[in-house]
């Protein structure tokens, strides 16, 4: 069977930074406008009144401190709490494109790729800016790439999910090198009004080439020594956002068509199915647990991925073994597993295992073993 290999990673990110100081400011100020207008109606009981955020808060009960993002003015401006992007037309390259675009091209380089030498474009990610034509087939146009592309959608494992189809696709000859992106707006889906959630999402674009061992030149390959994704049907992560909103007279801007979440359940329900998903990966192909060199892993809470790692390895560990990035990055959907491999592996040796684990929304987990060449 055709060897299969990631041979490059690149990295788009955004040029402004949000610390939960700022955040919380803008939060806070939110808060207090909304208060004062509604105080007669909080007075009488009608409405509830809104609680202050706090640094203090987000960084024990996620580990995030600072988050990327495309727009900061909106984000921050209390009377808009959300980005502010100019509307392109439609012979422009569209804002998702040009971020895959940025990220596609650094990890064509880092493969010694063409644009030409891929013929499969992969757009995995957890919102798509529009219905059609598809992201990916632009994308694939602006980087000269030649074959098909789709979009797909697992939301926080849309990555993990689209290397399994790009392996495939290569393993069964429909693909030669696929070239699939992640372009994450997650500040454009993110309700910063709720303070259960406003410090949770970032914004970034991760891409990766996957092609066969045999056209791979780049001196960094991975061998993709298996793939396994899983889902489980839960209202506990949900978006209702669509296309039917408009034929259903409900308000666009309602709390429902943004992201929410339990995020508690979430919390005890995915730990230990993550857990399970990559020990039966892993035991699938005769690894135990603790022969894992690296888990690059979905990056949403630092104490979710303890507690994984914990059922996994039975002890505490360091970043060396699972490195940390959503303390700069938050939670990036489904790039965050892409950023913590892009970032964290060129210490590894040959012969090195690693995981890449993404888990989310669904709920749905993905898991791709790796081994360094
Ligand atoms: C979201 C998350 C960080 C919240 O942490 P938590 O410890 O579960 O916190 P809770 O939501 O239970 O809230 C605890 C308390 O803090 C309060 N609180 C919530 N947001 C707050 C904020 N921004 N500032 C201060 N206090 C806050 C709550 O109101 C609650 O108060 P109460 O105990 O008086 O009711 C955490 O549950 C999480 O990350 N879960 C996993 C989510 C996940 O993986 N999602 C995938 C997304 S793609």
């Amino acid at each position: 069977m055709t060897r299969v290999v990631i041979s490059g990673t690149g990295l788009y990110q955004p040029p402004h930074i949000i610390t939960n100081a700022e955040l919380v400011e803008a939060f806070n100020a939110y808060a207090d406008k909304f208060n004062a207008r509604n105080a007669a109606r909080i007075e009488a009981g009608e409405v509830e009144a809104m609680v202050g955020s706090s640094v203090e808060f987000i960084e024990k009960a996620s580990g995030i401190k600072q988050r990327y993002v495309l727009d900061k003015q909106g984000v921050l401006d209390p009377d808009r709490m959300r980005p502010h992007f100019e509307p392109r037309a439609d012979e422009q390259l569209s804002l998702m494109a040009e971020i895959a675009v940025d990220a596609a091209r650094k990890a064509l380089a880092a493969a010694g790729k063409q644009g030409s030498d891929i013929d499969m474009v992969l757009c995995a990610s957890a919102n798509m800016q529009r219905a059609y034509p598809a992201m990916a087939v632009e994308i694939q146009q602006a980087v000269g790439a030649g074959g098909y592309g789709y979009d797909m959608n697992v939301a926080c494992s849309s990555a993990t999910f689209a290397m399994e189809q790009a392996v495939n696709a290569v393993r069964c000859g429909t693909a030669r090198c696929v070239l699939m992106v992640n372009p994450e707006i997650t500040s454009a889906h993110l309700e910063w009004r709720d303070r259960d959630c406003h410090f949770i999402f970032g914004d970034v674009c991760t891409a990766m080439v996957i092609e066969a061992e045999d056209t791979a030149t780049s001196a960094d390959r991975w061998e993709v020594l298996g793939t396994k994704l899983a889902t489980q049907f839960s209202n506990n992560i949900r978006n209702n956002f669509g296309f039917l909103n408009r034929c259903e007279d409900t308000d666009p801007d309602a709390r429902d068509k943004t992201f929410r979440q339990e995020g508690r359940k979430v919390f005890k329900e995915v730990v230990p199915l993550a857990a399970a998903h990559i020990e039966g990966h892993l035991g699938s192909l005769g690894f135990e647990p603790t022969q894992v060199r690296r888990y690059w892993l979905h990056q949403a809470n630092e104490g979710m991925n303890q507690f994984v790692l914990r059922k996994l390895v039975g002890r505490e560990v360091s970043d060396d073994l699972a490195p940390l990035i959503l303390d700069e990055y938050a939670n990036t959907a489904s790039a965050g597993s892409v950023i913590a491999f892009h970032r964290h592996h060129a210490d590894l040796v040959p012969g090195d295992v690693g995981v890449i684990c993404s888990f989310g929304a669904g709920y749905s987990a993905g898991s791709v073993v790796v081994k360094r060449l």
